[in-house]
């Protein structure tokens, strides 16, 4: 099938490229020629673990191509699939959905009759239906539908491969089959395909969010409790996720989510909700947002306690900036919020990331950057363990030791093995933890 992905972000991006792969005739589109020029040159500006090679795929096959012209799409193909950006409203909660808006005024006079608009931006409730009047408004024969994205950054290209379920909310029984039709080999591998109403298919997407949100806050205000009772939290999330009615993943206790995701979608989720009247029921979000940047400060405060009560000073070393490991992604990173806290109290602060390197410099310049683990550790009185790479779970405590000033670790990430450190002269601390 012929199709168009706008906005080549991570969503579209991968969208665009797996489309291709199985099979469809795909043009990518983003008004971003910074974007487009390296892309045409099979360059991603995104790194995810196969992209690059599918890429290169997509595009010697033909059945990829890239362009900055809308108009061009709306020739190309009848069905555009939108994945522009809906971030957090500047100064506000609410998500900021003019890309979104204006994507559709953009495209409504250029569509052919009976063009299909498929929204993959996550949007509040609503969003599609209004968006649907709007179109028609101005390209009567046309309709709008939505199919929420859930793939993971690290796993975008084998989640969109491989995904567990297609949802889909059609204003009618044609949208739903052409989209049965563009994701027929993913059905075939046992994807299960729900088609439901708009408004269903964009709760689904928040609703999915707000879950493991709120399951990520809740195993670390359990750390907290810990912490306060002397207890140990991370053989807590174990027992506790044991239960195959809880289960293990999104228990892992530490320094808490960030990312381009979760935080604005639980805030614009809050904010929807109170819009429509019953901002009660979902209250708690507020709590799941403040419980999870609290984890932020109690980091900060613990490490300033561990070196004596002030960081001026002190040389901190910090292992990790990615909100997240396996990914290069430093928005609304954790570890970066709290390696710029310390700096900010005097602390003279370095930073080693195994991926993330050149967008947190962009970001935060004015923090000092290590390309390996000692030399971000170099004469510290305190290493920070803020991004929970597999690979630092590899350090030798023994090798480090040797060119800090201090043994001295927070693990606030909860994934170190606090024996090894510990049989290496090494005060270990963490969140949720008892000393
Ligand atoms: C998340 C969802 O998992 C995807 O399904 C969704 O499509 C995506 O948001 C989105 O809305 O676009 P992502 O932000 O890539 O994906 O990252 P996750 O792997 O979900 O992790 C989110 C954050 O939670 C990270 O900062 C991670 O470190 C943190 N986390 C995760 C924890 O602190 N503890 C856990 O147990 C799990």
């Amino acid at each position: 099938m012929r199709m168009t992905v706008i906005g080549t972000g991570y969503v579209g991006l991968v969208h665009a490229v797996c489309m291709a792969d199985i099979g469809h005739e795909v043009v990518g589109v983003d008004t971003d020629e910074a974007r487009i020029a390296p892309l045409t040159e099979g360059r991603s500006p995104i790194h995810e673990p196969g992209l690059d090679e599918l890429l290169t795929r997509t595009l010697a096959s033909g059945r990829l191509r890239f362009s900055t012209s809308l108009a061009d799409a709306a020739r190309f193909a009848d069905v555009h699939f939108v994945c522009v950006g809906t971030p957090q409203m500047p100064g506000g909660e609410a998500a900021d959905v003019r890309q979104v808006d204006a994507v559709i005024d953009d495209l409504a006079p250029l569509v052919r009759p009976g063009s299909l608009i498929i929204g993959k931006s996550t949007v509040p409730v609503g969003t599609t239906a209004r968006l649907g009047a709007r179109l028609r408004a101005v390209a009567p024969h046309s309709e709008v539908a939505v199919n929420p994205e859930f793939l993971r950054e690290g796993f975008a290209v084998s989640d969109t491969r491989r995904p567990e379920r297609i949802v889909v909310g059609a204003e009618s029984r044609r949208a739903e089959m052409v989209l049965r039709e563009i994701y027929e080999p993913m059905l075939i591998s046992g994807a299960r395909f729900f088609s439901t109403d708009p408004a269903t298919a964009e709760l689904v997407k928040v609703a999915s969010n707000a879950f493991l949100a709120t399951k990520i806050s809740f195993i670390n205000a359990m750390a907290e409790v810990c912490d306060a009772a002397g207890a140990d939290v991370v053989t807590l999330a174990d027992a506790v996720g044991q239960d195959s009615r809880i289960g293990h993943r999104f228990l892992q206790p530490g320094l808490g989510f960030g990312g381009s995701c979760f935080p604005k979608d639980i805030r614009a989720f809050a904010a929807r909700a109170e819009e429509l009247g019953v901002g009660e029921a979902i209250a708690f979000l507020r709590q799941v947002d403040e419980i999870n940047l609290r984890q932020r400060t109690r980091t900060v405060d613990l490490a300033r306690d561990l070196v004596g009560g002030s960081f001026t000073g002190r040389h901190v070393g910090v292992l990790g900036a990615a909100f997240k490991p396996g990914s290069d992604d430093v928005r609304d990173s954790p570890a970066l919020e709290v390696a710029s806290a310390i700096r900010r109290e005097g602390a003279e602060v370095r930073v080693h990331d195994p991926e993330a390197l050149d967008n947190a410099r962009r970001g935060f310049p004015e923090l000092q950057y290590a390309f390996d683990v000692p030399k971000a550790c170099e004469d510290a009185d305190l290493v920070l363990h803020l991004t929970a790479w597999p690979e630092y779970r590899d350090i030798s405590p023994d090798r480090l030791a040797s060119v800090v000033r201090s043994r001295k670790i927070l693990d606030a990430r909860d994934t170190l093995d606090a024996t090894t450190w510990q049989s290496a002269g090494w005060t270990l601390s963490a969140l949720g933890r008892p000393p």
